[in-house]
């Protein structure tokens, strides 16, 4: 979603932007921009489409040591050069780029703007243009600039450019993230640390509600009403070297094959000294004092949920719902006594699931982040976290956070099981070990699936993916990540519920991807295979090792019951990427999508 960068310094702001903005392209866009100002005064450019597409157009005559760039995702106005930020006030002096929404900005268009000609359709104009009438008032740019601020309602995080003010930047946010980064005479802003890692890694987290004055010598940090606020600055634990693609052809692929790597990280991290797994007491005392644990999440990270309330439920022995962010805020179902929010997000700062943290802390209620970013707002604003240890996840599609948020959450529960004394047979590090080598033999199986992908889908328009009890979860996100990357339309749905009407869309060769691993519901999911098939579909049927049939398309080697997830995704993961591949689709970067979705 939007990204922002900004710098001041020595060097030429153009390179320093462009390199930025590739470095969250991501996050997911349609449109990009940047503005650079010098003696001259402050020269836009933007266009439709990709950086590259804006790389074309941008001037490398002029240099300029300051500027402040932006990739959108259209929310207001279709994707437009018109409508691609920067934004400018109508006299030019003012130049700005947002990240959020203005949820007043008609109104604020009635009360104040009626005679300024708006030259685009997007909620952003609204707030370059209102610093113009208030500074054409006579209030200095940061005066002006409060004065719009504590008229926005929504989710913003800007950065403003003065023709007039020489070397400066000014910056707020509410809602949205932004961060400034400090060097030796030079300062950046960005959404995103690893937007400006190329420059430094010293950041300072801004809070909402924060009016924050940037030039290069200087970052200055003030409340909505003035007060200075000092606040230290943080090294991002980031490598360089993670954020790039190496040898890989896709983002998408390279992630795929980290998973086994980042299951080992995570027994690493969450190993303590006699060698068991475990998460912090304090974490534990929280769960052991709900009686209801209340999973929220969004897209792929609701899917790990779902089985999240598996381990917590069937280990742990504590009830646990899962609800998707978007919904659980508006309408919000009867809490217990003593409930717990389990907040799952790879990038911790998922919109609709933060309405929903600010919601439950408003009702003074406790919550636990899963994120995969350290410092992020929901893990921020949570009053615990864990960290999913994934490294970055660049593409859109997540894969890796995905098992990440699974492992945790097993050892979540399998820590909570053990301090609540269960009986617990289960001998975690053995089986997530072994879950890793499983993984690893199937990433080095991957033409397997390419044939798979030419066998099922290369002329299908729809798929479906079905499993019973845990492998119906799975399905659901082998289902997603399928849509997601090759737009073919494709549903999960639990094996027994296919017939109760979608059954219907069957025709002959409709590809019915089966999942086969739990013992329980083996000889039951081969029945639904049979009334699929028996209807002309061409089922694909992925098994486990010991569970297998002559039929079975591929067999998974043997895991943990529980933990056949972090095993079974991998071909469903593989089986989307190739589709994408074979479609031609941008693998990494799917049309409409964005990585990170920081509006409601
Ligand atoms: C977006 C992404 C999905 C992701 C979801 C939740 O829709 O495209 O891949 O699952 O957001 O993101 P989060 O960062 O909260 O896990």
């Amino acid at each position: 979603m939007c990204g922002i960068v900004g710098y001041i310094g020595l060097n030429d702001a153009k390179e320093i932007l462009l390199k930025g903005l590739e470095k969250l392209e991501y996050r997911g866009y349609d449109s990009a921009g940047i503005a650079v100002r010098n003696e001259e005064g402050v020269h836009v450019f933007k266009e439709k489409g990709r950086i590259a597409d804006l790389r074309k157009i941008v001037d490398l005559s002029v240099t300029a040591t300051t500027g402040i760039g932006h990739t959108r995702w259209a929310t207001h106005g279709a994707p437009s050069q018109l409508n691609a930020h920067p934004h400018q006030s109508v006299s030019g002096r003012f130049t700005l780029v947002h990240n959020g929404v203005i949820e007043n900005y008609e109104q604020l268009k009635k009360e104040y703007l009626l005679d300024v000609a708006l030259q685009s359709d997007t909620d952003t104009e609204v707030i370059v243009q209102l610093v113009q009438i208030f500074s054409n008032e006579g209030l200095e740019t940061e005066e002006a600039f409060r004065k719009t601020l504590n008229l926005l309602k929504g989710s913003y995080a800007l950065a403003l450019l003065d023709r007039e003010a020489e070397e400066t930047i000014f910056v707020a946010k509410n809602k949205s993230p932004l961060l400034v980064g400090l060097g030796e005479d030079f300062n950046v802003v960005a959404s995103d640390a690893m937007a400006m890692l190329q420059v430094t890694d010293q950041f300072v987290e801004l809070m909402d509600k924060e009016v924050v004055i940037v030039t290069k010598e200087q970052v200055t940090i003030k409340k909505l009403d003035g007060e200075v606020v000092e606040r230290a600055p943080y090294t991002a634990e980031l490598d360089a070297s993670d954020i790039e693609k190496g040898t890989y052809a896709h983002y998408m692929m390279k992630e795929i094959d980290e998973q086994p790597l980042v299951m080992r990280k995570i027994i690493q991290a969450y190993q303590s000294d006699q060698g068991e797994l475990t998460v912090d007491e304090e974490i534990l005392a929280a769960l052991n004092e709900a009686d209801r644990l209340y999973v929220i999440a969004c897209g792929t990270s609701y899917h790990a949920g779902l089985l999240g309330k598996q381990y917590l439920e069937k280990m742990a022995k504590i009830p646990t719902e899962v609800h998707v962010a978007s919904e659980f805020v508006y309408n919000m179902p009867l809490l217990s006594a003593n409930p717990l929010f389990i907040f799952i997000s790879q990038s911790g700062e998922t919109a609709d699931s933060r309405a929903v943290l600010v919601k439950i802390k408003e009702l003074g209620y406790k919550a636990l982040t899963m994120t995969n970013v350290p410092g992020s707002t929901l893990s921020r604003e949570a009053d615990h976290t864990l960290l999913l240890h994934a490294g970055p996840e660049i593409a859109v599609a997540s894969t890796k956070a995905y098992t990440a948020q699974v492992a945790v959450l097993a050892i979540l529960a399998n820590a909570a099981a053990q301090s609540r004394g269960g009986n617990l047979e289960l001998n975690l590090v053995k089986e997530l070990g072994i879950a890793a080598n499983a993984m690893e033999v199937l990433c080095d199986t991957k033409d397997e699936f390419e044939q798979i992908t030419r066998d099922y889908l290369s002329t299908t328009r729809n798929c479906f993916f079905i499993g019973r009890s845990i492998d119906f979860f799975v399905g659901l996100e082998g289902a997603l990540k399928l849509k997601e990357i090759s737009y073919i339309q494709a549903e999960g749905f639990a094996g027994g519920e296919l017939k109760h009407g979608t059954i219907a869309l069957i025709e002959d060769g409709t590809p019915v991807i089966a999942l086969a691993t739990q013992e329980s519901v083996n000889l039951s999911i081969r029945g639904n295979v049979k009334e699929v098939a028996a209807r002309g579909a061409n089922p694909c049927i992925i098994s486990m090792k010991g569970l297998e049939a002559e039929d079975d398309r591929f067999v998974i080697p043997e895991v943990h019951e529980l933990l056949t997830p972090l095993v079974s995704i991998i071909p469903l993961q593989l089986i989307a990427y190739y589709a994408a591949l074979h479609r031609d689709c941008d693998v990494d970067k799917p049309r409409n999508l964005a990585k990170s979705v920081t509006v409601e």
